[in-house]
Formats: structure tokens, C-alpha cells, sequence
């Protein structure tokens, strides 16, 4: 039992601004999943890494844990209704999406600001979460113009 309590270090944490991504994947059974997530991070260049962290206890994390890779999606501030999708329970997810298949079959969720698509390099235990690193395999550089949906203290916010 940490003495840093749960609130605080929310927080603490919510005073860092990020992006906002979505990360989708295919389960054994071939059925997608996804999640919103904004503890995305880019890792290496040589060769071409990303990492994001996923709750142990999330509907999804057995789905990433089954597969050989996943998608990271940048997301853009006209995609908020997204990010808001891929957050809600008991959901289709994908529902009304434009969505492609891309490495490995991987879905691809169409209007990110970039895409990321990897397969699963390496899987560590953080705490109450798996933190997936992984090798990009392809990817996508949307419009450079367009403004980014970030996160801040808890709420949306725009670039
Ligand atoms: C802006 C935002 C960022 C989030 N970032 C993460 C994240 O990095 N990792 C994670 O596991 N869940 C994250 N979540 C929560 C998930 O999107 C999802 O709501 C949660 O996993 C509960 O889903 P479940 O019904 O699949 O268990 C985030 C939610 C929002 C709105």
C-alpha cells in the first residue's frame, strides 16, 4: 500500500498535457477491441518504437495480451466523439466507423492526425498495468494542419 493517495497522484499526473489516441486490435477469435489512451508515448527510433499502458482490469487488455501486435491512433480535435466511443462500456466500438484492415489485419480507424501501426515487441508489468511496446511496422501522417484533440486536468482540450 503506497502513502501517495490515489486522488492526489491523479492530479499530479492530469497537470501533464498529452494527446488523446485510440489503440485498436483483433482478440484470438479475430474480433476487434480498442481503447481510448493517452499514455502513449513514442520510445525509439532505431528501430522505430511506441509504447502505451493498459489497465489490467480494462474489457480489452486480454485482447492485446492475445495478439501479435496493435494500431495507435493520433487522434484530431474534430475526432472527440471518437475518443469518447472508444472510452464507453458496453459498446460496440467501431459502430458507424470508417475502419480498413492494416498490418497483420490490424484495424485501421480512418481521420487520425498519424497512425502507428506495430507489432508487439515486448510486454512489462507496471503496477496495474501492461505497458505494450511496439515496433512500428507502418504508418500514416495525416493532415499536419489540422489542430490535435489533447488532454488536460481531466478534459478535453484543443492544440
Ligand atoms: C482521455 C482518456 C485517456 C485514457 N487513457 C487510458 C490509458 O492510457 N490506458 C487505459 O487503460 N485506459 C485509458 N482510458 C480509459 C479507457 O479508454 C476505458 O475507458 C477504460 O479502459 C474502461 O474500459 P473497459 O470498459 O474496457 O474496461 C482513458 C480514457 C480517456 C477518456
Amino acid at each position: 500500500m503506497s502513502a501517495i493517495d490515489h486522488i492526489e497522484f491523479r492530479n499530479a499526473a492530469g497537470q501533464f498535457l498529452t494527446g488523446v489516441t485510440v489503440v485498436t486490435t483483433v482478440d484470438a477469435d479475430g474480433e476487434r477491441a480498442g481503447l481510448t489512451a493517452n499514455s502513449f508515448s513514442s520510445v525509439s527510433l532505431d528501430p522505430p518504437m511506441v509504447l502505451v499502458c493498459i489497465g489490467n482490469e480494462t474489457s480489452t487488455v486480454e485482447a492485446f495480451k492475445a495478439s501479435n501486435g496493435f494500431v495507435v491512433h493520433v487522434l484530431a480535435e474534430n475526432q472527440r466523439d471518437v475518443s469518447m466511443q472508444f472510452a464507453s462500456k458496453g459498446i460496440d466500438r467501431f459502430e458507424g466507423l470508417d475502419v480498413s484492415e492494416g498490418f497483420n489485419g490490424l484495424p485501421v480507424v480512418a481521420g487520425a492526425l498519424a497512425t502507428f501501426e506495430c507489432s508487439t515487441a515486448r510486454v512489462y508489468e507496471g503496477g496495474d498495468h501492461l505497458i505494450f511496446v511496439g515496433e512500428v511496422q507502418n504508418l500514416t501522417t495525416g493532415d499536419t494542419d489540422a489542430p490535435a484533440l489533447g488532454y488536460f486536468r481531466g478534459r478535453y482540450v484543443t492544440t
